[in-house]
């Protein structure tokens, strides 16, 4: 870009310094998270996140509305990149309209444990399956010229003092966990921007870390566009720009003079400034046409998308001949969430929408039959705590309120709701945000005693009137289920389903469409086995009460990667999912050539509702030099609307570079030789075909 080189040509010291330090909060879009320095010709871009819908807000007389899509978590329980790509679209369309150039998302750390704050925020415990989806959303935003930012990059993976913790992890287990997800994304999805994480790695700010932002970003993976600190991260600005970060966020003044000395002194050496200026100014060009604005979004067009993403990630955990219901059926909803449905998490993860459809309204205009007795009982008792402004800060997702009883109905009056009603809904709900990390005690991770009197008291006045129970889970991630799952009939997890909520419950419910979500993460039985859990020091760190570092103990073992190798039983296993509907594989093919497998298989309903399956591929690796995870997920393809009796031939492309482990030794990845089983189902643990082909001799390629 010969522009480029000649503004470089012309511009001082001090105005290089200003383009790579920004201003946060933004000026011009209000509400949004910062924007770059004018300098010159050279405009303000600006900012903002994130991940669930665009974050502005508005003056007290203007509010500035965006869509509230379902959460990361909920849009990775799809496995549906199609779908994902329209959402960053729509988010995209919607930045565009009001000025923003750079969306501050996908995130898509990974899910080392299911307390992370932020697991709702980001994708899945899996790399390939986080990365597949970071990639779909950063097309669809970078499809109407909007940059998409990959982030926090790296091993961002607890809340807990996350601007001063220090990761310790393995090079193997961040080549194959960690940074993977992000390779993934960077290859499949070439974002223009992305954001080094709070936290240290190994010793070191990410922010400030060459091998991370240089060497492996760039020289090895190619991406071409702009790293930017995330807000306020690290402690060293010259550090951070002879690393590799060209724009530091959300910057100050003293940011501005600490490297103009430097600049001034020879610390900082131009040849890095020039760097950054370079990566600033062709964001700046990429992003030019969102600059130019678009003068209308499709708001109803949008709030479809929201909806459609957010069916396809409903995920049906249990189902003993409860679900669908019969439009007319008398439904007793039980629990504060239908008043208090969450749409998001908190913290820069949520957004504005125009409205959210709550649990009851959803149902009140389905063709379900509320009895509104009890919910009328619910609306006044969350009114009467809550109050109608904190409530309404509630729905903003802005405020974080304590958790009301459950409980606040009698047997007597159980007793009544279950004679006059067909079915028992109960919604339990928990959010989590950005700070702070959920914990394993009653009222988060395990259901509070209020809680769990409640579905017993429903439990036993509808089962003993022959009539079913449902719990619906509107939750920021699991919450435990095994010793309470015996008695409902059926559980939804709605996750954190966006301002759709409410008609995408009623719709499944009715079974307007079948469940098609299937888990991203390990729904764990209980706590003690979750792998990070297993001490202190591997969660939440060192010292206990106010953690400096933590060790990732399990290494690659993460997820769905432990519970196989090690046999522990998780209450649902990744990939899990029911449907209304039953899916049978056929004729697997596997052909292998010298750059890869293609495995293709036909896939068939043969139940009695029209559904889409979503068809996983695992491969098991022979144990060599190198120890492997039991089986790890390889490739996976959504099925399109299949009608009962209808099939599909699905075809999965698994490049031959995908089966590598990370040598320690080697600094490579290698392929060790002998007999890879391949392993293709429905779910982690639900395999209905496998294959198998041989290596003949070790393989290895560069990082
Ligand atoms: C968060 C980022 C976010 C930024 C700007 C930081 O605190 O970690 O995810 O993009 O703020 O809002």
């Amino acid at each position: 870009m010969a522009w480029l080189e000649n503004l470089l040509a012309v511009l001082t010291a001090e105005e290089k310094v200003r383009l790579v330090v920004g201003v946060g909060p933004a000026r011009i879009v209000p509400g949004a998270a910062g924007e770059t320095r004018a300098v010159r010709i050279v405009p303000s871009i600006t900012l903002t996140d994130g991940p669930s819908g665009v974050r502005i807000e508005g003056s007290e007389k203007v509010w500035y509305y965006t869509t509230a899509f379902p959460a990361p978590i909920m849009l990775a329980s799809t496995w549906n990149p199609d779908v994902v790509e329209r959402v960053g679209r729509a988010m995209a369309e919607e930045a565009k309209y009001y000025g923003v150039s750079v969306l501050l998302a996908p995130g898509l750390n990974i899910h080392r444990h299911p307390m992370c704050g932020r697991n709702f925020e980001y994708f899945s415990e899996d790399p390939l399956l986080s990365g597949r989806m970071a990639a779909a959303f950063v097309r669809g935003v970078q499809s109407v010229g909007v940059a998409a930012t990959l982030k926090h990059f790296v091993a961002n993976d607890q809340e807990i003092n996350r601007t001063t913790i220090d990761t310790i992890v393995s090079e193997r287990a961040l080549r194959e966990i960690y940074l993977k997800a992000f390779e993934v994304a960077v290859k499949e999805g070439r974002p223009w921007a992305i954001m080094c994480s709070y936290n240290k790695l190994n010793g070191r700010y990410t922010c400030q870390s060459e091998w991370l932002l240089t060497k492996v970003l760039r020289d090895e993976w190619g991406f071409d566009g702009l790293v930017m600190t995330d807000w306020g991260a690290g402690d060293n600005p010259v550090e951070q720009i002879k690393a590799g970060v060209d724009l530091i966020m959300p910057g100050n003044d003293e940011i501005v003079k600490w490297l103009e000395e430097a600049v001034r002194k020879g610390a900082l050496p131009l040849q890095y400034l020039d760097r950054a200026v370079k990566n600033v100014l062709k964001l700046i060009e990429r992003t030019s046409t969102a600059r130019s604005g678009v003068k209308s979004v499709d708001w109803d067009e949008h709030a479809r998308i929201a909806y459609e993403a957010a069916i396809e990630g409903v995920v049906l955990l249990k189902n003993s001949g409860a679900l669908p219901l019969k439009p007319g059926t008398r439904v007793a909803v039980f629990g504060t969430g239908q008043v208090e449905t969450l749409k998001s998490g908190m913290g820069s993860g949520h957004n504005h929408p125009r409205y959210t459809i709550t649990i009851l309204d959803g149902l009140r205009k389905s063709e379900l039959v509320v009895d509104e007795e009890l919910s009328s009982k619910y609306e006044g008792y969350v009114l009467s705590k809550r109050g109608k402004e904190q409530l309404e800060k509630l729905y903003k997702c802005e405020v974080m309120l304590e958790r009301l009883p459950q409980d606040i109905v009698s047997e007597e009056e159980v007793a009544k709701y279950a004679e006059r009603n067909n079915v028992a809904l109960i919604v339990i709900t928990r959010i989590s945000g950005e700070g702070w990390d959920r914990k394993p005690v009653k009222g988060d991770f395990y259901l509070a005693d209020d809680e769990i009197k409640l579905i017993d008291m429903v439990s036993k006045a509808f089962h003993e009137r022959g009539k079913k129970v449902i719990a619906i889970l509107n939750v920021a991630g699991p919450v435990e289920v095994a010793s309470w799952r015996d008695k409902v009939d059926a559980i939804l997890v709605i996750w954190l389903p966006g301002q759709e909520a409410g008609k995408v419950v009623a719709d499944i419910l009715l079974g307007k469409a079948s469940p098609s979500g299937k888990l991203p993460l390990t729904w764990p039985k209980d706590w003690k086995d979750v792998p990070a859990a297993k001490a202190p020091e591997c969660y939440p760190g060192t010292p206990q009460n106010n953690p400096r570092f933590v060790v990732y103990c399990e290494d690659i073992y993460v997820g769905y990667r432990y519970y196989d190798t090690y046999n522990i039983e998780p209450a649902y296993e990744f990939g899990y999912g029911l449907s209304y509907t039953k899916f049978e594989y056929r004729n697997l093919r596997v052909e292998k050539s010298e750059t890869g497998l293609r495995v293709s298989l036909e896939v068939i309903n043969t139940g009695n509702y029209p559904g889409k399956e979503v068809v996983q591929v695992y491969i098991k690796a022979p144990q060599g030099r190198i120890p492997k995870p039991f089986q790890e997920l390889k490739g996976f393809k959504k099925t399109k609307l299949l009608n009962p009796g209808e099939s599909e031939r699905i075809e999965i492309e698994i490049p031959l570079r995908e089966l590598a482990s990370f040598d320690i030794d080697k600094k490579a990845w290698a392929i060790e030789p002998g007999v890879y089983q391949i392993r293709v189902g429905s779910s982690s643990r639900d395999i209905r075909l496998t294959a198998t082909f041989t290596i003949d001799k070790e393989l290895v390629f560069s990082p």
